[in-house]
């Protein structure tokens, strides 16, 4: 089984790398694709080449996907983790360039093995829209589950009604939860309940160099991690929800529903019964303290 990670790195997603460098396997991680999000495309292929060097991973190929929404007009999240994406941490530039575009990961998609691809997707959908719009079946065939960090049921964090990811691009959101049912959706109430304490955080610098890196980007004033009940760290939730699957909490099926239309609840992922749309997988309450040691444990 094979890792495809698809980020928007971001604070959040730079400790998800850092954290699948220590849980997914040598050769277990297929490729990294990259998408505008948290900040611009530049520099979140940027980020994510310079947080792979530092976690060891440069052998991992990182693709260049979408600079922009598909509909929509382009929203960032530089206030929650700088202007660079990463803070004020700065890591040494690439040695490396990107192995192509998204024609180039469709391309090595289809000499995968069947059913071999976990997709975690960590930013707004935008590229892997794209690509259940290019090449439907070759998506639905290649990869066997789907976990995604967005949505919240009832909460936001950008609008009152949308969480970022999101809202970012809700349209790419409907279309892959469509294509790739039934997706896994990591969601707001997820990851806050989720949340790490701040000496949980402070204690992850024990566990080596990759723990360090990763207490330095939470501990960024940047980082709006929600601090008054905890740090949030989205995207490794999602990450090791996928790669140790069961063991944070378990998925129950529901419908969800995309808010399309361009009111104040944009961007909203309706869930239930009623909601209007594909079914999807919402995790039941998970185990706080059980990620806080799995993350310690994939950054050791
Ligand atoms: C999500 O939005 C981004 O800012 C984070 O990286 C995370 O993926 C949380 O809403
Ligand atoms: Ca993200």
């Amino acid at each position: 089984m094979g890792y495809w990670l698809d980020v928007d790195t971001g604070i959040d997603d730079a400790v998800a790398l850092l954290a699948a460098a220590g849980a997914i396997p040598a050769g277990g991680w297929a490729w990294v694709s990259a998408v505008a999000g948290n900040v611009g495309l530049d520099a979140v292929v940027d980020n994510t080449l310079r947080v792979l060097a530092a976690a060891g991973r440069e052998e991992v190929p990182v693709f260049r996907g979408a600079d922009r929404p598909l509909v929509r007009g382009r929203v960032d999240a530089a206030y929650a983790h700088g202007e660079s994406g990463l803070g004020g941490v700065v890591l040494p530039p690439p040695r490396r360039a990107p192995e192509g575009d998204l024609l180039a990961l469709a391309a090595r998609l289809a000499q995968v093995p069947d059913g071999s691809l976990t997709l975690v997707a960590t930013g707004p959908l935008t590229n892997v829209a794209l690509l259940c719009r290019l090449a439907p079946d070759l998506m639905r065939r290649k990869v066997a589950r789907t976990v995604w960090m967005g949505g919240g049921r009832g909460r936001g964090n950008v609008t009152a009604a949308a969480e970022f990811n999101a809202y970012a691009d809700p349209e790419a959101a409907a279309v892959v939860l469509e294509a790739l049912a039934p997706v896994a959706v990591v969601d707001l109430v997820t990851t806050h309940a989720a949340h790490l304490t701040p000496d949980e955080v402070r204690d992850l610098a024990r566990a080596g160099s990759r723990g360090a890196l990763a207490r330095a980007l939470l501990e960024d004033p940047a980082y709006g991690g929600a601090r008054a009940d905890g740090v949030v760290v989205h995207d490794a939730v999602a990450l090791l929800a996928a790669v140790r699957p069961g063991e944070m909490f378990d998925l129950r099926p529901a419908p969800v529903e995309v808010d399309l239309s361009r009111g104040p609840s944009y961007g909203a992922t309706l869930v239930g019964p009623k909601a209007n749309g594909p079914q999807a997988l919402w995790p039941t309450a998970p185990d706080r303290a059980r990620f806080a040691a799995m993350l310690a444990a994939a950054l050791a």
